[in-house]
């Protein structure tokens, strides 16, 4: 049972997307009070459905900084979730992901500042770390950003850290590995894999593997982001402020074998298809997630099996029939 002084004011931008509904919904749940941003360019009314009546909805770009601003006005926390995600929409057409991932993380940091807000938890990336030598990644490592996303990401995240040093506002910044489950978009061309394969073998159809297959991800199902998210939230600001912390489950999965995985729980008995490796793709990636583990007391809650039992679940009762 949470108390009612710990119920807060949120703002949750691209709230009406796959990981920012998610939280939206945790937070109604327990009673905080939400307020989303979201110009629903690839966030979906239909994912805000359940709690459409409990929550405060501004529709708004993220580069309108007077609605963003107005947006922070009254909250005290804001988990910065907007985003226009994908590497190789990135590489394709660098200038919107560039305007949303960096002007308007700008604008989240301006209004939040202006608007007195106590802390700005911000959705960082994985990419980050690039293709350097040594795993697992940990946060000291100096980061070695392949594609447009990836710089776009990482500086957000150093304007974060500014932020706090420069003007003392709490920012922390979760660098997400690779997140699956529920809501994840599977019919986009820039979908996550996950949801990509879910859907086409739901569908009887082979997806494509981009290069051998081999490729590694420390794919970490939705919920867990959930639980970093508010733990980042309550975390004593000399623990956590102006610090970067990954969002893992600290285990490597291949393309193949999340494939296989995916295949048994689906009963599809077609091979995938090879094809070509992937622009600005990165080789390997595997988290050190101890300092989560010790700043925030993050524990992933589900594993990549489950995480992919319970995609498949929700997938298929979507897309039934
Ligand atoms: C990257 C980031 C991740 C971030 C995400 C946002 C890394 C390691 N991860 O994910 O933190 O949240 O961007 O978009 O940089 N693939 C196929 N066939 C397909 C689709 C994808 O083989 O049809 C392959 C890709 O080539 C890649 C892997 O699957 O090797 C994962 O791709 P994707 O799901 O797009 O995510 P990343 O680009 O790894």
């Amino acid at each position: 049972m949470i108390s009612l002084k710990s119920l807060a004011n949120y703002l949750i931008t691209g709230g009406a997307g796959f990981i920012g509904s998610h939280l939206v919904h945790a937070l109604v749940e327990r009673g905080d009070q939400v307020r989303v941003l979201d110009n629903f360019e690839t966030g979906l009314r239909k994912n805000l459905d359940a709690v459409r009546d409990r929550i405060d909805l501004r529709e708004a770009d993220l580069a309108d900084a007077d609605a963003v601003r107005s947006a922070c006005e009254g909250i005290d926390y804001v988990l910065h979730e907007g985003a226009l995600p994908s590497v190789p929409r990135s590489v394709k057409e660098p200038r919107p992901s560039h305007a949303t991932n960096i002007n308007g993380t700008f604008n989240v940091l301006e209004g939040a500042r202006l608007e007195g807000v106590k802390r700005v938890v911000c959705a960082a990336s994985s990419s980050a770390y690039g293709n350097q030598p040594g795993f697992p990644r940990v946060e000291t490592m100096a980061p070695q950003p392949l594609s447009p996303y990836a710089v776009q990401k990482l500086t957000g995240e150093l304007y974060m850290q500014a932020y706090w040093r420069v003007y003392g506002l709490e920012t922390v910044c979760l660098r997400y590995f690779n997140i699956f489950g529920a809501r994840q978009v599977p019919d986009s061309p820039y979908s996550g894999v996950m949801a990509r394969f879910t859907l086409m073998m739901m569908q009887g159809e082979r997806p494509t593997i981009f290069g051998d297959g081999e490729q590694g991800r420390d794919f970490t199902h939705v919920e867990n982001v959930v639980s970093a998210n508010l733990l980042a939230v309550t975390a004593p600001a000399t623990l956590a402020a102006g610090r970067v912390f990954n969002i893992a489950c600290g285990h490597r999965h291949t393309l193949n074998e999340t494939f296989n995985v995916l295949a048994t729980l689906l009963k599809f008995p077609h091979p995938p298809i090879y094809g070509p490796e992937r622009e600005g793709d990165v080789r390997d990636s595997l988290a050190d997630i101890t300092a989560a583990n010790t700043a925030l007391g993050y524990v992933p809650q589900v594993d990549f099996e489950e995480g992919l039992r319970r995609t498949v679940a929700w997938y298929r009762e979507e897309f039934a029939g």
